[in-house]
């Protein structure tokens, strides 16, 4: 077994450094996959991807390809994308519709859309005195072990025991509420489409950086000082003295200090889940932002809308697959390859009800900040790799998490980060915290 060929695990994780080997060895990766990313609950995606009966959506959960699809009855089953019979692939495409049922391209078997067997071609002359038909669960396509959705956010535990989604879930449950309740409607669709990349780093080197507050006034100052440049040139020409919002999403990242970033906050919760407090968006006065509170304002009422859009959060990391950013309404998830390969996918959404120019503001965020295409992207794209790089080398053993060690404050089982200390390392910590005790099993 993996295990016995891993006999020490405890050895690679202390509180404040963990051995490199955690990011390289092929054979800690292949137990990762078993005992977190097969096991826990994984974001599947948005049950607006799958609206009608029939439709499907292809995911990586952990080594395994699933599918989630809507049935007739309007449920939505998470299923193994793999046909009983001599283990096909069902479905090809990344996604699409599979009409009244699924039909296997090989030798036409076909299941209903939550996985049971519905036909086999010539079944009863074929089988008859076998032990194979309608009865035999075998015969179907397997299905995910569990399957939840929180406000429209779907989750799938590969795993039959364990908490359910929302005890995982716990305090970070904030990132759907915290997106849902800026919809006037109370709820979002997802854009039907995403950016995916493939870094060539390992999967906790992504989400290790997502609550870095120290790295983007670094990595991607001069990015934001480009942007901060153009911002005032055109500040300079606007008759109202204003640059449009879109510029300052860029030149935050140079008008944000260092020091600054350390006035902002991190709380960490079990699981390694973490939320960073503090939201570069603030709340503009222009005209497309003062029609959208007057919508929310009469859906909601005055106290509950300054309660929703009061909402200070930047970040939230939901370990060991998700980092969401609630009030731009987007999402990135994380699906790993490889030991030294790990795909994101970079998602955003409408609210419901709000008016098209708030969709276009959280469109340019995805556009300039997450996208590929962005300096952004590009720069931590960079880090990553050169991280994984030097992570491969003999120069080093260790990865280290020192900063601001020792000042974290514990209250309830959440560790929050001390006054003037948002720069700190505690989430890399709590998420190699929730690592050691998945990978004890
Ligand atoms: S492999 Fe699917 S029907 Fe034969
Ligand atoms: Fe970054």
């Amino acid at each position: 077994m993996l295990q016995e060929q891993i006999p020490d695990l405890a050895k690679y994780v202390e509180p404040d450094r963990v051995r490199r080997e955690v990011y390289t060895d092929p054979e800690i990766y292949g137990l990762e996959m078993q005992r977190i990313h097969e096991r826990v609950w994984i974001y599947c995606g948005h049950e607006s991807q799958v609206p009608k009966a029939g439709d499907y959506y292809t995911v990586q959960i952990g080594r395994q390809p699933m599918l989630m699809v809507r049935g007739a009855d309007g449920k939505i089953h998470v299923l193994y994308n793999r046909c009983p019979h001599r283990g096909n692939m069902m479905c090809g495409d990344r996604k699409g519709n599979a009409g009244d049922f699924f039909r296997c391209s090989y030798h036409a078997w076909t299941f209903q859309h939550d996985g049971r067997l519905r036909s086999i071609p010539m079944m009863e002359s074929g089988y008859s005195g076998t032990r194979y038909g309608k009865d035999n669960p075998d015969c179907s396509m397997k299905r995910a072990a569990r399957v939840e959705n929180y406000r429209g956010f779907v989750f799938t535990s590969l795993a039959k025991d364990g908490p359910t989604l929302a005890e995982f879930l716990g305090a970070s449950r904030v990132a759907f509420d915290d997106m849902c309740d800026r919809a006037p409607e109370g709820e979002v669709e997802i854009v039907p489409n995403c950016f995916r990349v493939i870094q060539h780093s390992n999967w906790k080197i992504f989400l290790e950086n997502q609550l870095d507050a120290l790295h983007p006034s670094v990595t991607h100052q001069s990015t934001g000082r480009a942007a901060h440049e153009v911002e005032k040139m055109i500040a300079a020409k606007a008759k109202k003295g204003e640059a449009p919002l879109s510029y300052h999403m860029l030149s935050a990242f140079a008008t944000v200090t260092i020091d600054k970033w350390d006035a902002f906050q991190t709380l960490n919760y079990p699981h390694g889940h973490c939320i960073l407090t503090g939201y570069m968006g603030l709340r503009p006065q222009d005209p497309d932002t003062l029609a959208y509170d007057k919508i929310m304002i009469k859906k909601y009422g005055q106290q509950r809308f300054e309660e929703i859009v009061g909402v200070n959060i930047h970040h939230v990391l939901i370990y060991p697959g998700l980092s969401v950013q609630s009030p731009l309404q987007q999402l990135r998830a994380v699906r790993p390859l490889g030991v030294d390969r790990t795909l994101t996918e970079i998602w955003h959404f409408r609210l419901k009800g709000a008016p098209e120019a708030i969709y276009r503001r959280s469109l340019a965020y995805y556009n300039l900040v997450n996208s590929p295409a962005t300096l952004v992207n590009a720069d931590d794209l960079e880090n990553f790799w050169k991280c994984h790089q030097g992570l491969s080398s003999d120069g080093g053993d260790w990865v280290t998490f020192g900063r601001h060690l020792g000042r974290d404050i514990e209250k309830n089982g959440v560790m929050e980060t001390a006054p003037n200390c948002g720069t700190s390392e505690a989430p890399m910590r709590n998420q190699m915290k929730a690592w050691a005790e998945y990978m004890r099993g």
